[in-house]
């Protein structure tokens, strides 16, 4: 472990303290006990889902894979970890890493599952539907309390230096998987044989990945969340989509490239290029008191520039936007908040907690807030063929080069996706 992280991760543990005691405090409570949650086997089997812990759990241990246990925060105290370890010849016990958190927190090992002790007036929080109702019943505290669980994702939308290097981290590994992943391609692999290069290169098992890989080959990279991976290679090689991620330290990379294939028309290869000169001038457009709602609606205005510079829009770029055409091309927000969960929490919301939902002319934008300091965003444009949402225009006079969409269709789609931290005076790369 480098001492950076060493020291990073204590000044991390020192400020969830400094900032749970302050919100406990000031919403009168003397304790919180958080749920790690836990995976239920699939029916009549001993077989379960992969899992993720909840993420006010992760805040603090960075373990994303710790089921049936307690973390007790109380305001001025060490925080007490309630840590399910059964005598079990079956399965190895969850050892814990050699962090400086743990000696910083009081360890307790538990064999059975527990009722986790609570003083004064208590909270709970955490995904306790899944437990068995007399275990919810023996919770003498408040459950979920609204404001607590919305202050709690307050403090987790501003990543501590600790958290921006983790992701900084899983960004380099990912690429890796990337890198991989490009270099079958060009030796003609499959779906299913890039995606285990991507493992293999980026180290790490599937039921780890922090969202499920997304590679699409051919008209399939036009799939927003394709989730099927086909055995053999396409005989015509026209694109490949990856949007593939890694964890580290519970912290996700979320990262997308789109390549052009042997059988692509050439201006698919340009497209891919402009498309990155895209992602590029909007990161550097990242900077505190930058509106992501703005910077989504300025990916529109370019991505005009873009179909009216490659003539697959023959009207002008503000006749595209105004008449839903790049909504159409891109159907999806420009990116969102990025931390402990891929799509992270207190998006859409007022620092307040007051809601502020997306557009109602953009719906799936997950991040409507003023960017500041310490936010960790995905800054990720798309254009694709979809037929589905391009139908409803064929039936109009718009100007669209509809021979060239058709010849461009079997391609899918392009999108290039970086992670991308706030900072003081404006944006640090995490993927570069
Ligand atoms: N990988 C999911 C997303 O980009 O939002
Ligand atoms: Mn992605
Ligand atoms: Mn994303």
């Amino acid at each position: 472990m480098s001492t950076t992280l060493f020291n990073l991760q204590q000044d991390h543990i020192a400020q969830l303290q400094r900032a749970y005691t302050a919100i406990l405090t000031d919403q009168g409570f003397d304790s919180l006990a958080i749920y790690s949650g836990h995976a239920s086997v699939h029916f009549a089997d001993d077989h379960m889902p992969p899992f993720q812990t909840y993420g006010h759990f992760m805040h603090w241990v960075g373990l994303a894979d710790v089921q049936h246990s307690w973390l007790i925060i109380q305001p001025h105290q060490r925080p007490q970890l309630y840590l399910y370890a059964p005598a079990d010849f079956w399965h190895l016990p969850k050892h814990l890493p050699e962090e400086p958190w743990v000696a910083e927190f009081d360890v307790h090992f538990c064999s059975d599952k527990i009722s986790p002790p609570l003083v004064g007036n208590a909270a709970v929080i955490g995904d306790i539907e899944r437990l068995t109702s007399n275990a919810q019943q023996a919770l003498a505290a408040e459950k979920q309390p609204e404001p607590l669980v919305k202050a709690l994702d307050e403090i987790r939308l501003f990543k501590t230096p600790y958290e921006i290097a983790c992701v900084r981290e899983a960004n380099r590994l990912a690429i890796a998987g990337h890198q991989a992943s490009q270099a079958a391609f060009i030796g003609a692999s499959s779906e299913l044989d890039i995606h285990l290069a991507y493992l293999a290169a980026s180290r790490q098992r599937e039921s780890n990945v922090p969202y499920q890989n997304i590679i699409g080959m051919n008209s399939y990279a036009g799939v927003l969340h394709y989730q099927h991976y086909d055995l053999s290679a396409p005989k015509q090689r026209y694109s490949l989509l990856v949007d593939a991620g890694r964890r580290f330290r519970g912290y996700c990379a979320d990262i997308t490239r789109t390549y052009a294939g042997p059988d692509a028309p050439s201006l698919f290869g340009e497209l891919v290029t402009a498309m990155h000169g895209l992602k590029d001038e909007l990161v550097r457009c990242v900077s505190p008191g930058v509106s992501f709602v703005s910077l989504h609606e300025q990916m529109h205005r370019h991505l005009a520039d873009i179909l009216v510079a490659h003539d697959l829009f023959q009207g002008t770029a503000e006749q595209a936007v105004a008449e839903g055409v790049t909504r159409a091309f891109c159907p999806h927000g420009l990116g969102h908040s990025l931390g402990l969960q891929v799509h992270d929490v207190a998006g859409l919301r007022h620092s307040d907690g007051s809601p502020a939902p997306a557009p109602d002319n953009h719906p799936a934008l997950r991040l409507t807030r003023t960017l500041a300091p310490g936010m960790v965003v995905t800054i990720e444009p798309g254009l694709y063929f979809i037929e589905m949402l391009l139908a409803p225009l064929r039936q109009t006079s718009l100007p669209i080069n509809w021979r060239l969409v058709d010849r461009l269709s079997p391609c899918g789609g392009i999108r290039i996706e970086d992670n991308v931290a706030v900072t003081e005076s404006g944006f640090d790369n995490l993927t570069s």
